[in-house]
């Protein structure tokens, strides 16, 4: 047996689309198949406005350097199970990220812990929702009223999961979608920033394109910058600190394409997840996750306590690896990002408490894949694999 965490996500179908555009001879750098691209994407999630960048990475830097157009400094509550760029982000912003442990059962911050955290300098909530698990509570959605803070919502490893009635990465005031190709979708490299505000929208536009007043498309608005700044040129005025993080025509045909079937897909991978879940051995493995309204791309391995030891978990890696089951120790992100030797760099952090769900999933919590092409036999075949260890 072999159990890769991926499968070529990319169909000869999408690779027709793009070699057929190809033939036009068209212009390559980021135009008229990218607007086309945001707005289906805009379309499909149901929110006004998006722009698609080079990586989910890239919407996490453009997301917070949209942040530091409003505020010099500050705190951003930050999950320490994340991936590396929601917290560089807000490094390299200048802001500073305080760590809350998570809960088992959806992966995402403990809302107690966060309102704890909360003081006259919390500037956002930076949310990841992982691995397909909703991380947004009635509860959650009442502290960030109250107390008048962003949320910005990383949904790169959920796309289509909701809260609700609504699509996660609708409720933040920017959400952040990554299209790399062990996700949900993919356009090779790719990300999306997402948003309901015309504000937030022209200034993330900015920022992707270098931070130059001429990527709005706002005219009052430019009329207004370029007017109080008369000796700069105004096709060379750069107003915010921004980067180039524009992506392609090419790998927008990727995204157009790859759309068409991501609720299908979803679908088909939710269907394997509850799959997985109800086949595992409930002794060993912690399985109750909040899967309402899911949308998960790898399925999820935490051990249960008696069996969080060293011995478990070299069987257990033992085992997987003997079947070829590829795997991932520390879910998708590695675990605990707080023990990274990149931290050193990051002088002004906080941890609020004990991390201590953090480090359950850092030694004791796996992904392997789940695909849409993945069949009913294999999943009972890897499960019957896993509880026989
Ligand atoms: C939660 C989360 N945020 C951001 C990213 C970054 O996305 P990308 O790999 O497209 O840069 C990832 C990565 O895969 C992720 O899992």
């Amino acid at each position: 047996m072999k159990h890769i965490l991926m499968e070529n996500n990319i169909s000869p179908d999408d690779n027709k689309k793009v070699i057929n555009f190809l033939k036009t001879n068209p212009r390559l750098t980021n135009g008229k198949q990218v607007e086309k691209f945001e707005q289906q994407w805009s379309n499909w999630l149901n929110v006004k406005y998006s722009v698609f960048v080079n990586s989910g990475s890239s919407a996490n830097l453009a997301s917070l350097a949209y942040l530091r157009t409003i505020y010099q400094d500050g705190e951003i509550i930050v999950p320490p199970v994340t991936w590396v760029s929601d917290i560089l982000s807000i490094f390299y912003s200048n802001f500073k990220p305080v760590f809350v442990d998570i809960n088992l059962h959806n992966l995402a911050m403990n809302d107690e812990i966060i309102e704890k955290a909360i003081n006259k300098k919390t500037r956002a909530i930076f949310l990841t929702h992982m691995l397909g698990l909703n991380g947004l509570t009635e509860k959650l959605l009442k502290i960030i009223k109250k107390n008048k803070i962003l949320l910005i919502e990383d949904v790169c490893e959920s796309h289509g999961a909701m809260f609700k009635n609504k699509k996660l990465g609708t409720y933040g005031q920017i959400s952040n979608f990554s299209f790399y190709y062990a996700h949900h979708m993919t356009t090779i490299e790719g990300g999306m920033v997402c948003t309901n505000n015309r504000t937030i929208y022209e200034k993330l536009r900015i920022i992707r394109g270098h931070g130059m007043l001429r990527e709005s498309k706002d005219k009052i608005f430019k009329k207004k910058i370029a007017d109080k700044n008369k000796k700069i040129n105004k096709e060379f005025l750069f107003l915010y600190p921004g980067y180039n993080l524009r992506s392609t025509e090419i790998n927008a045909i990727y995204g157009q394409n790859q759309l068409k079937s991501l609720s299908k897909n979803n679908y088909k991978r939710t269907i394997n997840f509850n799959l997985f879940l109800e086949n595992l051995n409930k002794e060993k493995y912690f399985i109750d996750f909040e899967v309402k309204g899911s949308s998960n791309y790898a399925f999820i391995v935490i051990f249960n306590k008696p069996f969080r030891n060293m011995i478990f978990r070299k069987k257990f890696e033992k085992t997987l690896t003997k079947f070829n089951i590829e795997f991932r120790r520390g879910l998708a992100g590695g675990g605990n990002q707080t023990m990274q030797p990149y931290m050193k760099f990051i002088k002004k952090k906080k941890i609020i408490g004990q991390l201590k769900n953090t480090n359950i999933v850092h030694n004791y919590g796996y992904y392997i894949g789940n695909y849409p092409s993945l069949k009913k036999d294999k999943i009972f075949k890897i499960c019957k694999i896993l509880n026989s260890i």
